[in-house]
């Protein structure tokens, strides 16, 4: 088999990349090690930026997030219970769209139906070779039989625990990293959410987020060590911990049910340099990670997909090779102006018993200045909207 591009991995960003090289005729194959149904249970991002959804709508597939996502005008932060609402309509004149990210997946996953164009699930040992020359190939196994991808480029989208970015040479590519002695323990509720806003709480117990996924399913977070079993919460059990840590106010009228899903994701910041090895290209996750704290994961992989299907239309439609040269080093400014944000965001509202007393005085200094300063604020609504 041959293409042009084979995309590793079906999560949003090969499937995105896989959308935009099909609507300019650049041949595609997408690989992906799990089932359409794995890929579509995994329950994670809930917010988009206008640059994501302008690219849904360029994709053609924005329609659903039209008529099912909620426009957000703004978030609140409360800090020990004191509440500061940022309103980013007004402070900046823009707003955020919450749509899940289990929804995009399905949106891009049926238009890839509708045209016929070629997914490969359940692909298992998924290796790439020679992507150090001109002619890179991919290999899997698929019910017992091996088969061979010849292409001209390879896109690994293939997460942070892919196979992409782990087959460079270790003194080819640098990484930086940062992992948090904490996590999130995240469940999903069919009852309305809280507020209309999403709530993003420091609490002495730990941070707390409420936010949801439409007028009747809400999601929540509470801080947990990284090294927390899911099997230790019972649902009682977090709901008593995330009243604790909301303000007696909102606590008060927080719905609870039975959860639908229950897990814990480990917080990390993480990027690799550079993100382009031959005929090797790495977006998203497999490239970067960064904490959930100002919901930038899913948005920057749209991002870093909207830049590498440009350079592949260049490359493979204009001849130029400018494009590509260039993937690297535009997407990882863009890329590391979201890491030092979402580093912020977790910095100010999670606690760190290593910093102490004094660590948690200059967390309420950094709120008291926010509070007090439109500038601030100003800050805080640029960056979670989304840079351009
Ligand atoms: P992924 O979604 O990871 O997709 C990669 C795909 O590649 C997967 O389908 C995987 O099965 C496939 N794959 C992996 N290895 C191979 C292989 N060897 N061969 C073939 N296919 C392979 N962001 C937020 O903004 N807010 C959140 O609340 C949030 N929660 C998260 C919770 C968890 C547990 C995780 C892991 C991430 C979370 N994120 C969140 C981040 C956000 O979901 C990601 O940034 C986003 O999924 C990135 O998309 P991606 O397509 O690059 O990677
Ligand atoms: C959600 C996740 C985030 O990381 C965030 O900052 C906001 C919302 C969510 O899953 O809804």
């Amino acid at each position: 088999m041959r293409t042009q591009v084979a995309i590793i991995g079906a999560g949003p960003s090969g499937l995105m990349l896989g959308r935009l090289l099909e609507q300019a005729g650049v041949d595609a194959v997408i690989i992906e090690r799990k089932s359409p149904d794995y890929v579509l249970g995994r329950i994670r991002a809930g917010v988009l930026e206008q640059g994501a959804m302008d690219l849904l709508d360029a994709a053609g597939v924005g329609e659903r997030m039209h008529a099912e996502g909620l426009i957000h005008r703004g978030v609140d932060l409360a800090f020990d219970g004191d509440m500061l609402n940022i309103n980013f309509e007004k402070l900046i004149g823009k707003h955020v769209m919450v749509y899940g990210q289990t929804e995009v997946t399905r949106d891009l996953m049926d238009a890839r139906r509708q045209t016929g164009a070629l997914t490969i699930y359940d692909a298992d040992d998924v290796a790439i070779h020679d992507f150090d020359g001109t002619a890179p190939r991919v290999t899997y196994r698929k019910d017992g039989v091996t088969h061979t991808l010849d292409c001209d480029v390879i896109a690994g989208c293939d997460g942070f625990h892919g196979v992409c970015r782990a087959s460079v040479p270790e003194n080819s590519v640098t990484s930086f990293e940062r992992v948090y002695p904490f996590g999130w323990l995240g469940v999903l509720v069919d009852q309305p959410p809280v507020a209309e806003e999403l709530i993003y709480a420091h609490h002495e117990r730990g941070f707390a987020l409420c936010s949801m996924r439409s007028n009747t399913r809400s999601r929540y977070y509470v801080q947990v060590p990284s090294d927390e079993k899911v099997e230790n919460w019972s649902d009682d059990r977090f709901w008593d911990e995330l009243r604790a840590r909301l303000n007696p106010a909102t606590a008060a009228v927080l719905k609870t049910g039975a959860s639908i899903e229950k897990s814990v994701a480990p917080l990390r910041s993480f990027v690799a340099e550079p993100l382009r090895f031959g005929s090797l290209f790495l977006a998203g996750d497999a490239a970067h990670i960064v904490p959930p704290t100002g919901a930038k994961g899913l948005n920057l992989a749209m991002s870093d997909v909207k830049v590498l299907a440009e350079a592949f239309i260049e490359r493979f439609v204009e001849g130029s090779m400018a494009g590509t040269d260039g993937y690297s080093a535009k997407v990882l400014q863009r890329i590391w102006k979201a890491e030092r944000f979402s580093w912020w965001m977790t910095s100010l509202l999670h606690t760190f018993p290593e910093t102490g007393n004094f660590g948690r005085r200059i967390q309420r200094a950094e709120f008291d200045y926010l509070a007090g300063s439109l500038a601030a604020q100003q800050s805080l609504a640029e960056n979670y909207v989304g840079l351009p």
